[in-house]
């Protein structure tokens, strides 16, 4: 029997209580009498929500909610999946946290103030060059690096340092450069930043904390080392690379992020006092160490769309 008919019937059924009111003691008739009208209205107003629906015709194509019925195939419904990026960035920022980073994401769209003078590049400063950073008609920057977000996680956790603990956090973005575009560069791609503050923060620290990053993240010991890098905001700079782990068939040397001790200007910018407090940060490309992992040969993959390659994931 179909719901209508069902709650049809139950109305026939009410209709038939009625008649039992006239045997009842005089007292309980008008309790019983409201209790049935309450019952009957719900159901006349059941019968006429369905009746209504069925004239409309279903609104979706298909009844999500109705079971198959027996011998018949499901319908197909293909089940998209999370983009291969998203799903890596989710397991990069698990192992931060559980190393006890907070997080914060990165702007899409910044400003110049961000992108340059609160990272130590004053106007006119050569390094602005080597961002190839787009700006819209209004001046706005899509962001270049995460870096953006340095002097922002400074702020927010700045209270954090003054009350004797540490600024801890990393920081995923999308980010955008005006790039001649191939197999290795895209306009468009992930990194992630990060930033520790604190009395005694040292780059023997920092090693430590990104060796132990890719360690998890590629599931494996690796060999790890540093060479000579420049940025304006880390005094030292320095690029940090890994050795390509050889269960994934790489060999050789892969440059990974830049790091570096934070230069007193881009703490000062954010009201912490250098003399007191020091700190590490790095950024990287989180694209690349996705390429590494899967073999993956070429980067514009990733913004492509391309069905065929997202659903191997
Ligand atoms: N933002 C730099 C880039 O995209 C990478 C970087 C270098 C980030 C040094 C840092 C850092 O936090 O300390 O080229």
């Amino acid at each position: 029997m179909s719901q209508l008919e069902n709650l049809k019937s139950e109305l026939k059924n009410i209709n038939q209580e009625y008649a039992k009111m006239k045997d009842l003691p005089p007292g309980q008739r008008k309790d019983f009498g409201i209790k049935l009208n309450a019952k009957k209205q719900d159901i006349l107003a059941q019968i006429a929500e369905l009746t209504a629906a069925a004239e409309t015709g279903p609104v979706l194509p298909i009844d999500i909610t109705a079971p198959a019925a027996p011998g018949q195939p499901l319908p197909s419904l293909s089940r998209g999946t999370k983009h291969p990026l998203m799903t890596e960035l989710d397991r990069v920022i698990d192992i931060y946290n559980r190393m006890g980073f907070n997080v914060m994401e990165s702007y899409q769209l910044d400003d110049e103030f961000h992108m340059f003078e609160s990272l130590n590049f004053p106007a006119g400063h050569p390094a602005r060059d080597g961002y190839d950073t787009f700006r819209t008609a209004e001046g706005f920057i899509p962001p270049a690096h995460t870096s953006t977000m340095q002097h922002r996680a400074l702020i927010k956790y700045r209270q954090d340092l003054l009350n004797g603990g540490q600024i801890a956090v990393v920081i995923p973005g999308r980010v955008f450069r005006n790039e001649d575009v191939d197999a290795t560069h895209e306009h468009t791609f992930y990194q992630c930043e990060g930033v520790f503050v604190s009395e005694d923060a040292n780059l023997g620290q920092m090693l430590g904390v990104l060796r132990n990053f890719f360690e998890i993240y590629y599931g494996q010991k690796l060999r790890v080392k540093t060479q000579p890098g420049y940025f304006p905001f880390t005094e030292p700079s320095l690029e940090f690379l890994i050795e390509k782990p050889a269960a994934l068939g790489g060999s050789g040397w892969l440059e990974v992020l830049g790091c570096g001790m934070i230069h007193p200007n881009v703490l000062r910018a954010a009201g912490i006092d250098p003399a007191k407090y020091r700190g590490f940060a790095w950024g990287g490309g989180i694209d690349r160490l996705v390429m590494l992992k899967y073999g993956l040969s070429d980067v514009r993959f990733f913004e492509s769309a391309k069905l065929d390659f997202l659903k191997e994931f």
